[in-house]
């Protein structure tokens, strides 16, 4: 199918759902405190996309997936599953949301710390925020996705973290994963060049210890294979002519 560019009408929709997405994660966050299961969590976040934002959660039945959010914890890297398991204060957790209005997909996701986090959690935490500001930092038309992704390797790495290559973003639209498929490490200059109207997703995924990845008996959640901490933050990101406009920015980054 290739690359979508997306029509001044379809980036209209586009900035609706990526609002949508956001304005779940802001929500959430007064709900995310030592003791809430993550259960608990995905019927709070389904219900007020079903029925206050009339939209529909993304994840809940994509390729089997059972839940309408995903929740990651500690040496969780993406796609956890919610349980009645409950946090606890040190806990730091991903919450993934995508949610599908007017037939368009917003896709979003941030870190919260559960009461009180150890410092080195919380730099994990920060530094990977700060990766994928880096990456977004280099969207513009004319850039090439290697920019991207080297810019967030090259800060990853030089802080001691490692990158996880199982995982990437993606380009996004009414399919929630289209083409290009977006990596968090390469070389500048590489891979192909992006262009206004494009629409992306940068995700990355920093762990505190290797890089590499196991995916639990569940099909689904990605864990750390030496079970060190990870962290993740996700953006939905317009490609314009000088830059680019972040879709799913919270008031909080504002
Ligand atoms: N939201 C994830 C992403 O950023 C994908 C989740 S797929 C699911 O691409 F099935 F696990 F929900
Ligand atoms: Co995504
Ligand atoms: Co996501």
């Amino acid at each position: 199918m290739g690359i979508i560019i997306k029509t001044p009408s379809e980036i209209d929709k586009m900035r609706v759902a990526g609002r949508l997405a956001a304005n779940v994660l802001e929500m959430i966050e007064p709900h995310v405190v030592p003791g809430v299961t993550t259960n608990e969590l995905n019927q709070i976040c389904h219900d007020y996309i079903v029925d206050v934002q009339h939209a529909i959660p993304a994840p809940l039945n994509y390729h089997g997936f059972p839940k309408s959010i995903c929740t990651s914890i500690n040496q969780q890297i993406c796609h956890g599953i919610p349980s009645d398991k409950k946090l606890k204060s040190g806990d730091i957790v991903n919450i993934d949301i995508t949610v599908i209005k007017d037939d368009y997909h917003g896709d979003t996701s941030k870190m919260f710390c559960v009461g009180e986090v150890s410092p080195h959690a919380k730099r994990l935490v920060k530094i990977t925020q700060e990766a994928l500001y880096r990456g977004i930092e280099q969207v513009k038309h004319g850039a090439t996705l290697g920019d991207i992704g080297h810019a967030i390797q090259k800060f990853a790495e030089s802080n001691r973290y490692s990158v996880v290559r199982e995982f990437c973003g993606h380009g996004i639209g009414q399919k929630f994963h289209e083409e290009p498929q977006v990596l968090h490490y390469g070389k500048a200059g590489e891979g192909i060049a992006l262009e206004a109207g494009m629409i992306i997703t940068i995700e990355p995924m920093l762990n505190l210890g290797k890089r590499h990845v196991k995916v639990l008996a569940d099909g689904w959640t990605a864990v750390t294979k030496d079970r060190s901490l990870s962290a993740q933050w996700e953006h939905t990101i317009l490609v314009t002519d000088h830059g680019h406009e972040i879709l799913t920015l919270r008031q909080e980054e504002m």
